[in-house]
């Protein structure tokens, strides 16, 4: 891989809306790295993709101190352009106890390793800043504060704040940061968690809308970006109210949302 070509690293880049990401950025004619830890995605795009000398596929579970620091020093000697923190894990929560297992991925892969990735790009991009963007992939999950919100939630809502922290001190190196904060996205793992259709959802989007919404913020380097934008005013008018009426309002939304995935 040669320094003048522009290269995109996405974590989480093996499915849903990292992949859609990476297939954008390959169809500019960038040098893509994506990344995932599960084989069986991987050895899928590995044979889809062999003949694409644009693109490399690293596994690595990123919640792993080991794997990480590997991927890292891989990484290290490659220049990056964009470097976006797509990887998420979630469950329906209302539906579902969490398990010791579950609650602690949530933890790991939605804050805990999103905080190390974010550390390490953050020092690789000052070495070359010149029109680099560190990029969130949050949730409109993470906008409404109200003490029934799910762990996944929480971990959405950290990630916001984390980034207004870099967007601060990276601001003298010029490098851009960006948060994401998605309404529904009709990915496969969202349509799994859904009985194998996700269209009962509020204002749901495709992945083509959401590359198109991401592509749209970081060239306009919006510090949070979210869509879709009648998510944005339902979101915004909800923040405003008190905690307990949110409350309220959220178990009421959620209702109905079982209700209609019933009918289906
Ligand atoms: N779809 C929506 O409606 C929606 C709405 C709001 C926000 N989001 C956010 O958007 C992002 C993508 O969601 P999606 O719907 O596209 O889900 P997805 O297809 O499940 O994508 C998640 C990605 O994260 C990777 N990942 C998970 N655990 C990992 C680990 N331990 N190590 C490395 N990679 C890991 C997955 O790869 P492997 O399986 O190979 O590990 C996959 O590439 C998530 O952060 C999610 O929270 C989605």
């Amino acid at each position: 891989m040669t320094t003048h070509h522009k290269h995109c690293v996405i974590i989480g880049g093996t499915s849903g809306i990292g992949l859609a990401l990476a297939n954008d950025y390959l169809d500019k004619s960038w040098q893509v790295t994506i990344v995932g830890s599960n084989a069986d995605k991987i050895n899928t795009l590995n044979s889809y993709y062999q003949t694409n000398d644009n693109l490399t596929i690293k596994q690595c579970d990123i919640t792993d101190a080991r794997q990480r620091q590997q991927l890292f020093d891989e990484l290290a000697n490659t220049p990056m352009t964009h470097f976006i923190y797509s990887a998420g894990m979630y469950y329906n929560e209302r539906k579902l106890n969490l398990s010791k297992v579950q609650s602690e991925q949530i933890l790991a892969v939605n804050l805990q390793a999103f905080c190390q990735c974010f550390e390490w790009a953050s020092t690789q991009l000052k070495q070359h800043p010149k029109n680099t963007h560190l990029i969130a992939i949050s949730s409109v999950a993470g906008l409404l504060n109200f003490e029934q919100m799910s762990l996944y939630a929480r971990c959405k809502r950290v990630m916001i704040e984390i980034c207004q922290a870099y967007q601060l001190a990276l601001a003298p190196f010029g490098i851009g940061v960006n948060c994401i904060a998605c309404g529904y996205v009709n990915t496969q793992k969202l349509r799994e968690l859904n009985a194998g259709n996700a269209h009962h959802k509020p204002f749901l989007c495709s992945e083509k809308q959401a590359v198109h919404e991401i592509n749209h913020a970081i060239h306009r380097n919006s510090k949070l970006h979210i869509f879709p934008k009648p998510m944005k005013y339902v979101v915004r008018a909800l923040s405003g109210l008190p905690e307990l009426l949110l409350s309220q309002i959220m178990k009421l939304q959620y209702q109905q949302q079982d209700k209609k995935l019933h009918q289906k």
